[in-house]
């Protein structure tokens, strides 16, 4: 396959549905001597975290070409622009403003007015500042309090000139993989610290809603999510009921309070010290009414009984991988997209990133990149099918746009659909890149 197309009557065609592409601050930015430090200055800065002992340092030296790079995103025809403010480089350790950061940003949302693109503004793309680690970071409820008014500053400079904020992206990623398992920074393992780190994320994602609401209230406010919907491995009722525990410890256990108010019940049969700490209204502020929730989909998880936990994960059941090692999976999108409108009363949805990792080769000049052609295909198909079954979604972006930091697993995987050549940081739009373009161009705007 090597190119995209809609049909006429598709509702991907509708003149409204959004097309982007997303990256986030700390995997493209570099320029790291212009900002204060953050939790992932320190993880990469540990031997063993990241898979090429690399770090953010350079990345895609995004801030010396953020011309040309916005430029090129004209170039794709897309309506939107996904990315994330770095919090370490709008304000310093102090509390004030740092300026020049600001300036940065500013430039950027005048860029893309001039070029008729939507702003989507992730305010926490997992760049903690390290002086707030350094005092607990997210097991300190008071990171919420601070995080609110980092967003009360942001949001007064850019108010509405912004299209739409989300204040965090994968909170999961940032409590589960940060602070219970500790692959991702600030690397803390334990049991006890996942739970309590997600309260406070949904805190501060609850107290950031509020100040959004009063300096930038028609703007789209929300917040991002990941899923992995939870597939049994068998048919045997233990797999069925481990699949069910897991979908509530790492799906539900982040969209239900967002949206009712209240953890799953499996909070009851939690031993306590697992438990969050939650005060009173909490769960009100944690609750307030979403202009969208972004979902962020890349895969499906399958999982097994075992007896220690509940559930255990399973390898992957099919062949068909990503460079990650993700199984290619889009019915699992179409499912979770129709679950979670059976289950809520749901906002607006954004896709907001999908993509897939593959090995490319740049060869005279071309990244023959079908694998992620297709991968796309597949994955807009499901978005379309759940759009004709009645779930409300506003738009899709593509992850990512070019070649970035991928965390731990360092520059290796490259999930671009424009190729970053570190060397010389020169871009070059991979066959997925022409095809998304054309696709887009072709729209019946
Ligand atoms: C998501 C992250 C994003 C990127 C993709 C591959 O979990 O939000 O930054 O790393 O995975």
């Amino acid at each position: 396959m090597n190119s995209l197309n809609l049909s006429k009557m598709s509702p991907l065609n509708d003149p409204s549905f959004i097309f982007g592409v997303a990256t986030s601050s700390f995997q493209i930015e570099g320029a790291r001597e212009s900002r204060q430090d953050t939790i992932w200055d320190t993880f990469c800065a540990t031997k063993g975290n990241i898979a090429d002992a690399s770090n953010g340092d350079v990345a895609c030296e995004h801030v010396k070409f953020w011309q040309q790079d916005l430029e090129m995103i004209a170039e794709l025809g897309v309506d939107a622009y996904r990315f994330s403010i770095a919090w370490a480089r709008v304000i310093n350790q102090d509390g004030s403003k740092n300026k020049a950061g600001l300036a940065f940003y500013q430039k950027l949302l005048d860029k893309l007015d001039e070029l008729n693109i939507k702003a989507f503004i992730t305010l926490y793309h997992w760049d903690l500042p390290q002086h707030l680690e350094d005092a607990g970071g997210w097991l300190n409820r008071n990171t919420a309090k601070a995080f609110a008014d980092y967003v009360d500053i942001v949001s007064k400079e850019f108010g509405e000139q912004v299209f739409s904020y989300a204040t965090l992206n994968e909170p999961w990623c940032s409590a589960y993989l940060g602070y219970e398992v500790g692959i991702h920074a600030p690397g803390l393992k334990g049991k006890q610290h996942g739970k309590q780190a997600a309260h406070n994320l949904l805190l501060a994602h609850g107290l950031a809603m509020q100040v959004l609401r009063k300096n930038a209230p028609s703007s789209k406010s929300g917040v991002v999510l990941n899923f992995s919907p939870s597939y049994a491995a068998s048919a045997k009722e233990e797999d069925i009921a481990a699949a069910k525990l897991a979908d509530e410890h790492f799906n539900q256990w982040y969209l239900r309070p967002l949206i009712e108010g209240r953890y799953p019940d499996i909070i009851k049969c939690m031993p306590q010290e697992q438990r969050p700490i939650i005060e009173a209204g909490d769960m009100s502020i944690i609750s307030q009414p979403l202009d969208f929730l972004g979902i962020n989909y890349y895969s499906r998880a399958v999982y097994q009984s075992c007896e220690q936990d509940g559930f255990k994960v399973c390898p992957p059941q099919t062949m068909n991988l990503t460079d990650m090692g993700w199984e290619v999976y889009p019915h699992g999108l179409l499912k979770l997209l129709t679950d979670l409108n059976k289950r809520y009363t749901l906002p607006d949805i954004y896709i907001t990133e999908n993509g897939a990792a593959i090995d490319d080769k740049l060869i005279d000049g071309q990244v023959v990149d079908i694998e992620r052609i297709s991968y796309l295909h597949s994955h807009l198909n499901a978005v379309e099918q759940a759009m004709t079954s009645g779930v409300k979604i506003k738009g899709y972006f593509a992850w990512s746009l070019m070649d970035n930091f991928e965390w731990a697993e360092g520059y290796k995987k490259r999930f671009g659909i424009v190729h970053v050549n570190y060397q010389t940081q020169q871009r070059t739009l991979k066959q997925s890149a022409l095809a998304y373009r054309d696709m887009l161009l072709a729209r019946n705007k």
